[in-house]
């Protein structure tokens, strides 16, 4: 009988996902070895069991494809994120349920697909005896250890996409048009969108910003015949002194629910400046439909170099991209460290230079 490895997804979802299930399971039978799926995150490898086989027929037009074939929960049972980069320690009949799972499927290692709070459980499931490897995956880019993570590039293009769009009818109506963007408590996708789509104005968690700033950007910007301008604002972000903005409780997994800045944003630029401001919000666009190339490369990349560790027996890793080559990293190196813009980094110090605001 040949030798089985299983695919698990878990975390909110974000392009690529199935671009990796592909480059695991195409490695797995270059090997040898059978591949397959679990449905819904770990509860699939409980009671009753739900898998499907990671056949050839079932890799067909995965490479571009959004989501995750596999369904994927950052909810339920195997929530682990409670909060701000913190995690709880799952029970032990759960730990438990996902070994007798894997044993009655016959699975030699399991490569779980997923962000931080999948990481945790990952490396929870390694200190209980379960051969595991990691792929580490965001949109926000905020996992410690990583240039970048899978599904980034694709929610940079998406934003960047966006302002480029918003440009034109913030020039026809003379407006202030604000994209409010994902990421979380980091500002990485705010910041490369705004650089790359040419915004005025860049708000993120790291740089706590003031209307006073933002203000005279615009007025600035008025006196020079730009009757325009363009904010990107992560939903992270905050004004000096104050708090997240979130739209609800989210009781399940006890964390906050971030967004709604944009339009708290905009209601008091208009006050002070006196000129028209409108609000896009993003939201999910950002984390649906196909990986750029460059994702689509990397998830190869992550999903045969998640197999390499397999073979090697070298468990409790992830794949991680340090630069410039794609290796591997512990799992519990990297957990709950949150990777943040840094104010005096590369990027930030090349949008300043090019005259855009920060609201600092
Ligand atoms: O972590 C990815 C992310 O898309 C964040 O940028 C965002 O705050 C959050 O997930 C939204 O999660 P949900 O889809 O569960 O509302």
């Amino acid at each position: 009988m040949s030798k089985r490895i299983g695919v698990v997804t878990g975390g909110g979802d974000c392009p690529g996902l199935n671009a990796v299930i592909r480059a695991v399971a195409k490695a797995s039978a270059k090997r040898g070895w059978d591949c397959i799926g679990i449905l819904g995150g770990y509860e699939g490898l409980l009671e009753p069991r739900q898998t499907i086989p990671l056949d050839y027929q079932t890799l067909s037009g995965l490479l571009p494809r959004g989501g995750t074939i596999l369904g994927t929960a950052n909810r339920g049972k195997f929530s682990a994120k409670v909060g701000h980069a913190e995690s709880r320690l799952l029970p032990k009949e759960l730990l438990d349920g996902v070994k007798a799972g894997m044993e009655a499927l016959g699975l030699f290692a399991l490569v779980s697909i997923g962000g931080d709070g999948s990481l945790s459980i990952a490396q929870q499931l390694f200190e209980h005896g379960i051969p595991i490897v990691g792929v580490p995956k965001t949109i926000d880019n905020d996992l410690e250890g990583m240039l970048f993570t899978f599904g980034f590039d694709s929610a940079v293009a998406c934003a960047t996409d966006a302002l480029d769009r918003l440009h034109t009818t913030a020039e026809s109506h003379d407006r202030v048009m604000i994209l409010e963007v994902m990421g979380r408590y980091a500002g990485w996708i705010a910041l490369y969108a705004g650089v790359a789509g040419g915004a005025d104005v860049i708000l993120i968690p790291e740089i706590p910003f003031s209307y006073e700033s933002i203000c005279e950007k615009i007025q600035e910007r008025e006196k020079l015949g730009k009757k325009f301008t363009i904010i990107v604002v992560a939903e992270g972000a905050r004004e000096k002194g104050g708090e997240f903005v979130t739209s609800a409780a989210d009781t399940t997994i006890g964390e906050a629910r971030l967004g709604g800045i944009g339009a708290v944003v905009s209601a008091r630029l208009e006050k002070c400046t006196g000129k028209e401001s409108r609000v896009c919000v993003l939201g999910h666009l950002q984390r649906c439909g196909s990986p750029t190339t460059f994702d689509r490369a990397l998830c190869s990349i992550f999903g045969a170099t998640a197999v390499e560790l397999v073979a090697a027996g070298d468990f409790g890793k992830m794949v991680a991209f340090t630069g410039p080559q794609v290796g591997a990293i512990k799992i519990s190196d990297v957990i709950g460290k949150l990777k943040v813009v840094r104010p005096d980094g590369n990027l930030v110090r090349t949008a300043r230079a090019l005259g855009i605001c920060f609201g600092d």
